[in-house]
């Protein structure tokens, strides 16, 4: 049985992710920096220390965990700039240099990284969030080049807005209505979080797909 891990399953997309490789017959580790659910890891993606022993012996990563940041660059203090980046860039990096040697001695494994729409288009008041996500973008391609000798598939996923408690949080903090946000879709409507779980599930497996970058936007950046 495969072994995977899902970061940020605590919630949204990552739960919906975790419970499609369950049923895709996959042996799933849901690990989050809180609540990850009954038998889950308590694992916080910035700290060295406690990823590098979480991620030996995966066949599977998925990097979903990741915090926001709704702010211009004038408006955005330094330590917001850092916090998002230590979750969204430095987290990932560090889950992905740590799984890719035990998988690379297994001879091969698939990582997907979660990014956004904000790494390929600009979106307002999100000026950190959407550099971090570039980061993502870029991290995702330099690591599927890397290894791609070692049999190791490195993918991502850009999601655009999808309803998950993240989306609920945003629209009770920041005074955005979930109507104003249905209204810039092509399709009038949010994502769901399977949605983005299919599309995952799908680079997870796609045997000839390494450095793909897969937008799930419902038309978002096509428009
Ligand atoms: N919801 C959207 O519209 C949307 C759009 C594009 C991209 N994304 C991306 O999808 C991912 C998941 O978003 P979501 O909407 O499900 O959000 P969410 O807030 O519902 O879930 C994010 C999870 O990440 C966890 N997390 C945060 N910091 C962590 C840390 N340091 N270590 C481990 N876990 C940590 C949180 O505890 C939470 O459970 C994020 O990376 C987000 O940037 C979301």
């Amino acid at each position: 049985m495969k072994r995977a891990l899902v970061t940020g399953a605590g919630s949204g997309i990552g739960a919906a992710v975790a419970q499609r490789l369950v049923a895709e017959g996959l042996d799933v580790v849901r690990a989050d920096l809180r609540d990850p659910g009954e038998g889950g890891l308590i694992l916080d993606v910035r700290d060295e220390a406690q990823v590098a022993p979480a991620m030996r012996d995966l066949d599977v990563l998925v990097n979903v965990a990741g915090i926001g940041a709704t702010t211009t660059a004038p408006d955005t203090p330094l330590e917001v700039w850092d916090d998002v980046f230590a979750v969204n860039a430095r987290g990932t990096f560090l889950c992905c240099k740590h799984a890719i040697p035990g998988m690379a001695a297994r001879g091969g494994g698939s990582i997907v990284n979660v990014a956004s729409v904000g790494a390929l288009v600009g979106l307002r008041n999100r000026a950190a969030y959407c550099a971090s996500k570039g980061a993502v973008v870029a991290l995702t391609r330099a690591l599927a080049v890397d290894h791609v000798d070692d049999g190791i598939r490195v993918n991502a996923v850009c999601p655009g807005t999808v309803d998950s408690p993240w989306v609920r949080r945003l629209v009770d903090e920041s005074g955005e209505s979930l109507e104003a946000l249905r209204a810039r879709q092509p399709m009038g409507r949010l994502g769901t979080t399977e949605e983005i779980a299919d599309a995952v599930a799908y680079l997870v497996s796609a045997e000839f797909a390494t450095g793909t970058i897969l937008t799930i936007d419902g038309g978002l950046t096509t428009a």
